[in-house]
């Protein structure tokens, strides 16, 4: 066979991309270091520093400093005067990597592809057996990571966008009804919707045991215990009936058996109630998803979601962009008619679904 034409531009263009991502590989363990040292949030407001005066207000050994300084300045995450020797976050880069409470702040989310590759022996024995990764098999990080990312999106949206795009929900919510969150993971978005709503009642259910303890310590820690409750339990038999609202964030392409877990809403479902669901962001078709922001969901959905999935039996296992069509008819099986994109955003699509 003769070899192939290397069309020389393309290869070119090729590797410099592959490079890029390794780059951008090594440059998120000198992110990770920057949030844990507070070497961001020291830069965030001082205007140009010197390498002495960040290690002077982190208290960190400054040759260190420096080197991760050169590193930051080279990947475009601070600036460099070269004139002074000094380094500056601006007010857009101290957004994404100083203040945690940013919806775009990014250092935590590098914690989901540390664990990703902690447990790659597992995803390779994974791929050969066919067997499933449970969600609570994971590195530890894997669980702060996904949650704390999404805490910073739904603390952007949920109460001010989601909610409110919800047909009659808001009202709902503002007299009381009992509201469940399945698979909520640490309770954040049970927390805030708690928050905001003091009439209503909240039920937490994930089957990570270690995660409905975490989000019972949230939910102390905010205040709204007493209207909070958390539970380990499955989605396909959680407790309680006519839930006036029943919210999935990012978990129903996780499980199992999504089917089962929309018929078990179907049965506990108040009859004018509302099922939110949250998922990432995704078209229908894989040529539609051919962005940095599928290319992030498909790997996670690899090793993580799909693996998961597969751990409980994987009648159906969705995959982490499932797209609106493939969810919708997770809910038409279970019998429900009326399905709405509420809302959007470049990381998740909110669905209204019905009877
Ligand atoms: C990606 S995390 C999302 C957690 C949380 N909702 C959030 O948005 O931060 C998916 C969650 O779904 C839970 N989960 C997976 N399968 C489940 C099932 N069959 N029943 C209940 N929870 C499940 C996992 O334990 C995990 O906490």
């Amino acid at each position: 066979m003769d070899a192939p034409v290397i069309d020389r531009s393309k290869l070119d263009a090729f590797v410099m991309r592959a490079v890029g991502d390794l780059s951008a590989g090594y440059g998120g363990v000198m992110v990770s270091l920057g949030a844990k040292l507070g070497l961001y949030k020291a830069m965030a407001g001082a205007g140009p520093l010197s390498t002495n005066e960040l290690a002077a207000r982190t208290g960190c050994a400054a040759r260190y400093v420096r080197e991760w300084l050169n590193a930051q300045a080279a990947g475009g995450y601070v600036e460099y005067h070269a004139l002074s020797d000094t380094y500056e976050l601006t007010p857009e880069q101290a957004l994404v990597l100083a203040d945690e409470d940013s919806p775009l702040y990014i250092p935590h989310a590098w914690n989901t592809p540390a664990s990703m590759w902690f447990d790659e022996h597992k995803a390779l024995e994974a791929f050969r057996s066919g067997k499933g990764v449970a969600w609570g098999d994971h590195d530890g990080r894997l669980f702060c990571g996904v949650s704390a990312f999404y805490r910073n999106a739904y603390r952007a949206s949920l109460v001010t966008e989601w909610l409110p795009a919800l047909d009659g929900v808001l009202d709902k919510l503002r007299s009381g009804i009992t509201v469940a969150d399945v698979g909520c993971g640490h309770g954040h978005s049970t927390v805030q919707m708690a928050e905001a709503f003091p009439h209503s009642r909240f039920h937490g259910f994930d089957v990570h045991a270690e995660s409905i303890e975490t989000a019972r310590d949230n939910a102390e820690e905010a205040g709204v215990a007493a209207r909070t409750r958390f539970a380990t339990a499955r989605a396909d038999d959680y407790p309680g009936t006519n839930y006036g609202l029943i919210c999935f964030f990012d978990c129903l392409h996780d499980m199992g058996d999504p089917v089962a877990a929309a018929r078990h809403a179907a049965e506990v479902l108040a009859p004018d109630g509302t099922i939110m669901l949250v998922e990432p962001f995704a078209n229908d078709r894989v040529e539609d998803n051919i962005s940095p922001v599928a290319r992030l969901y498909y790997a996670a959905s690899t090793t993580i979601c799909c693996a998961h999935a597969i751990s409980e039996g994987g009648t159906l296992v969705l995959g982490a962009q499932a797209g609106e069509k493939r969810l919708t008819d997770v809910f038409r099986k279970a019998g429900f008619t009326h399905f709405r994109r509420a809302a959007e955003t470049p990381f998740n699509l909110i669905l209204e679904v019905r009877r």
